[in-house]
């Protein structure tokens, strides 16, 4: 059993800490030029699906194993099965989560540099028209781009160290609730400029002609990973603190709720923004950090407004910091004599050291590529697009098929019931198939 501060004090507490989890630059930064440069509702249709029937029965199999095994990463690939041969895949789902954090911690930094920048005006008054400029002259610098990496992360080894209840439990109360309003108030404002129906229309009104594109739906299930903090052994580390009384699908279901309402309204205060104002929906990566502040500019009330933005994006980058930094914790604190805080400093300091070649990549670095990306798009792409499929079909391969099925149906709360067996053959056929087909015809097409 853990101990007191190592278990979430409530159901509440708990889901606003998986939410705060879930919930992070996948929602804001990357959801909203993915699903530019994908056609928009085209786009939103496949990731719903991907979310609700492959994301949620994963997420169901990661929380009842972790809660199951009351331990770490790996040794829930172990003491669920009776063999080890398993425990490669909480070993992959480790090291995924700190290679996702070293680029991670970069544009969590860029976040929190705007931030402080928007609130102090500096940002304002140094970019006025020329934000691209502006963004280039900032990521490209050799110091710069490190300095807010290492303020982000020492502001998660901070809550780390406090522990699950102290620490994470806390952050995750205070700063969910308020990013849950601030983001409806956003998009209200966006969908009241006139001129927002368009962006609306974009973001909404399918066009089925984009299902015909093999590369949409690759898109939309490495976002539907990436955005529910699936394939990272997340749920098995955050499950393990969770008491045998929380319900295990109604936990899931909740979380995939949040997290997909979260990336609806963030696009709803993005796209009719975009759009009133003249800004370019499919800028890419860069849309949160060039075109949003252009468009900020251009708004009544803009600097307010675009400071609240870009509070929201740091904060949300932190709940998802902590989460992914927990998972090595967790593991290192339960398999070596290291306290909390050793763990989480040494965890820390190595992804910062790890993220180094990522935050240079846009300067010093620049003239690295692998294939047609730089070094932070090319790590991206790679844990996006390969590394989280390929931890969810074991992951739906173990659960499915290894695991005895009375103790899987139990351990997941749904006993006897019918929708437990849809549940099983979901994780069983559908999962791993689903992914597998994605996955190769993806790397036909390139
Ligand atoms: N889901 C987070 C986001 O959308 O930004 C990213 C993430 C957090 C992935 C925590 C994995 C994780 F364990």
């Amino acid at each position: 059993m853990s101990p007191q501060n190592e278990q979430w004090s409530s159901r509440y507490g708990f889901v606003l800490a998986t939410i705060g989890g879930a919930v992070g630059l996948g929602n804001i930064w990357r959801f909203s030029y993915v699903a530019g440069e994908n056609g928009g509702a085209a786009f939103l249709f496949i990731y719903l699906a991907c979310v609700f029937l492959i994301g949620v029965p994963l997420m169901i199999a990661e929380l009842a194993i972790g809660r199951r095994a009351q331990g770490d990463a790996i040794s829930a690939f172990e003491t669920t099965g009776k063999t080890s041969r398993w425990r490669g895949i909480g070993w992959l789902g480790i090291v995924t989560a700190v290679l996702l954090l070293s680029y991670y911690a970069v544009i969590a930094g860029w976040a929190l540099r705007y931030a402080v920048g928007a609130v102090t005006g500096t940002l304002w008054r140094a970019a006025q028209a020329n934000y691209g400029g502006y963004f280039k002259q900032f990521v490209s610098q050799p110091v710069d781009p490190l300095i807010w990496q290492g303020a982000i992360l020492a502001i998660t080894i901070f809550i780390v160290s406090s522990g699950v209840r102290q620490g994470i439990e806390r952050l995750n109360r205070l700063v969910v609730p308020v990013l849950a309003v601030l983001i409806i108030v956003l998009a209200g404002y966006s969908l009241s400029l006139p001129g927002s129906g368009a962006g609306v229309r974009f973001f909404l009104a399918p066009d089925w002609d984009a299902l015909r594109n093999p590369e949409v739906y690759a898109a939309a299930l490495g976002q539907a990973f990436f955005t529910l903090s699936l394939g990272m052994a997340f749920f098995v580390t955050y499950g393990s603190y969770m008491p045998r009384t929380f319900s295990v699908p109604a936990s899931a279901m909740i979380v995939a709720l949040g997290d997909t309402l979260f990336a609806i309204i963030s696009g709803l205060a993005i796209f009719p923004a975009v759009f009133a104002l003249g800004g370019n929906p499919a800028a890419g990566p860069e849309l949160a950090f060039v075109t949003l502040p252009q468009v900020f500019l251009k708004m009544p009330a803009g600097v307010f407004v675009g400071s609240v933005f870009l509070l929201l994006l740091a904060a949300a980058a932190i709940t998802s910091m902590v989460a992914l930094i927990e998972i090595p914790v967790s593991a290192m604190i339960r398999r070596t004599s290291l306290s909390r805080r050793g763990a989480t400093i040494v965890m820390g300091g190595s992804v910062f050291v790890l993220g180094i070649p990522s935050a240079l990549g846009y300067g010093v670095l620049s003239h690295v590529r692998i294939g047609s990306h730089g070094i932070l798009d090319a790590i991206d792409f790679g844990v996006s697009s390969f590394l989280l499929p390929v931890a969810g079909v074991l992951t739906a391969l173990y659960v499915g098929w290894r695991l005895n099925r009375t103790m899987i149906l139990n351990e997941t709360d749904f006993g006897t019931r019918r929708i437990g067996v849809v549940w099983l053959w979901l994780i069983r056929i559908l999962v791993p198939v689903a992914i597998l087909g994605i996955f190769i015809r993806t790397l036909w097409a390139s």
